[in-house]
């Protein structure tokens, strides 16, 4: 590797930190943030951000159910939770661990839960054919397989999954390695924060609430870790934090309040080999990042906030605070290297048609639509013609992602490295390499805007 891979806590300070005391700004004024027809406080009072609990590996169950949560305003709201939660519990399982639970299906109409980026056999994958009814459970027991990486579950029941993620069904999985350990960013201490991002709507009790359009559930508010108009307090240090876009169809464009650059240092699929330093970045539903963030050079007092230039909501309101140090001070090492997959020895076109279809065809839970070669390295084609973004996700393996033409025409620097979610927004051609050698079996393509992916915008394919 050459120096410029590796990552160093005094070039992170004299890059974000020495451009950020230059670009202090006043922070912006705050967009108004309906937080629908709420009973309990209104306004623009903000909360303590949740930090939903960890579970490790083994976890007796993971019971589906309605429930009633509070949102930091104090305020009971009917959800769908996991173990009561919303977001779910945090997994953190290491590689080479072997996870275990049992799915409890306390709905009232069927579900499973996918893991969504990790490798797992078909029979752990809870694809839409593994559902079960209500009063049911399913058993999962998989290996970790795959590098360090922030995951996400959530269910995946046909025509099901956008309402039940909707109203409050999902959670991250975060997968550790050793490769982690060396470069020793901050794990699991208060510099780690994971940040589920999704948007919301309540109906007139105040309860969580969905309604399906074609072009996509859009919420009226945002909920971080499930946290109405969350604070979070931070010391005067670099934090990790691990951004997940939760929601069904809203594609978030983040940056700072007063343009504070972060760096980048991982996606999807894990860490990149060399961190990116930007002012704001691009993320779909299902889509994932790894971000440093520099707290040091601001005043004791000081507000910035993290925000979605696309919508002008305030996500999160971080309050610089005088906190002790940590124990372990973050010391970077290297960043692990990246294989990369080369030399495909097939093309797949596949064209997102529509708002329910794939090559023209709504999905069938029984068609197997193509398969493919255990082992080699593929190049899939992603086009549209409209009715974006589509978020492409594929089940069973990880891709690179080689070209983006037309619409914004380039791959960006948030996407290098392993994927298993690419945004195609309309007119937009993705090209990734894609090479399955973790399972054989089956497992499905799908739109990952849920109500693309619910009215059938999703394939099935065997690894044979
Ligand atoms: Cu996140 Cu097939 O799903
Ligand atoms: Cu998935
Ligand atoms: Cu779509």
């Amino acid at each position: 590797m050459s120096s410029n891979n590796h990552i160093r806590r005094r070039d992170v300070l004299r890059g974000a930190g020495g451009a950020l005391v230059a670009a202090l700004l006043p922070l912006p004024v705050e967009a108004l943030q309906s937080n629908g027809n709420r009973r309990g406080k209104g306004g623009s009072e903000r909360f303590p951000l949740r930090l939903p609990a960890m579970t490790d590996a083994g976890l007796p169950q993971l019971v589906c159910a309605p429930a009633m949560i509070d949102m930091g305003d104090g305020v009971q709201r009917g959800a769908l939770a996991y173990n009561g939660m919303l977001p779910g519990p945090t997994w953190v399982a290491w590689r080479g661990e072997n996870v275990t639970t049992t799915l409890v299906n306390n709905l009232a109409e069927p579900t499973i839960t996918h893991w969504h980026g990790l490798h797992v056999d078909y029979l752990n994958d809870g694809g839409p054919r593994l559902s079960v009814s209500p009063g049911q459970t399913y058993p999962y027991s998989f290996p970790i397989i795959q590098r360090s990486s922030l995951n996400f579950y959530h269910p995946h029941p046909h025509h099901l999954t956008g309402k039940q993620v909707a109203l409050g069904l999902s959670g991250a999985f975060i997968v550790r390695d050793e490769d982690e350990l060396g470069v020793r960013l901050p794990m699991g201490g208060p510099l780690e924060v994971p940040l589920v991002i999704r948007d919301a709507s309540f109906d007139s009790r105040g309860d969580m609430d969905y309604k399906a359009t074609g072009s996509g559930f859009m919420g009226a508010f945002p909920l971080v870790n499930g946290t109405l108009n969350p604070y979070h307090e931070v010391g005067k240090h670099l934090y990790r934090l691990r951004i997940l876009n939760g929601s069904n169809a809203r594609v978030y464009n983040l940056r700072m309040g007063n343009n504070q650059s972060f760096w980048i240092i991982g996606n999807d699929g894990g860490l990149f080999e060399a961190p990116v330093l930007l002012t704001s970045v691009v993320i779909g539903p299902g889509e994932r990042l790894d971000v440093l963030l520099d707290f040091s050079p601001y005043a004791f007092g000081t507000s910035v906030s993290l925000v979605d230039a696309n919508s002008g909501w305030n996500l999160v309101e971080f309050r610089v605070r005088k906190l002790p140090a940590p124990d372990d001070p973050v010391q970077f090492g290297e960043l692990p290297s990246i294989e990369r997959l080369s030399n495909p020895v097939t093309t797949r076109v596949f064209s997102f048609d529509g708002m329910s279809k794939i090559n023209n065809q709504r999905y069938d839970m029984n068609r197997i639509d193509f398969q493919v070669p255990f082992g080699q390295v593929e190049r899939w084609v992603f086009v549209t013609n409209g009715n974006g973004p589509h978020p492409v996700h594929v089940h069973g393996a990880s891709f690179q992602v080689q070209s983006r033409s037309g619409g914004r025409n380039q791959v960006f620097p948030w996407e290098q490295g392993w994927k298993d979610t690419v945004l195609v927004q309309d007119q937009e051609t993705v090209e990734v390499f894609i090479k399955f050698n973790a399972y054989r079996g089956l497992y499905v393509l799908h739109c990952h805007q849920l109500e693309h992916e619910d009215m059938g915008m999703m394939s099935n394919f065997e690894v044979v």
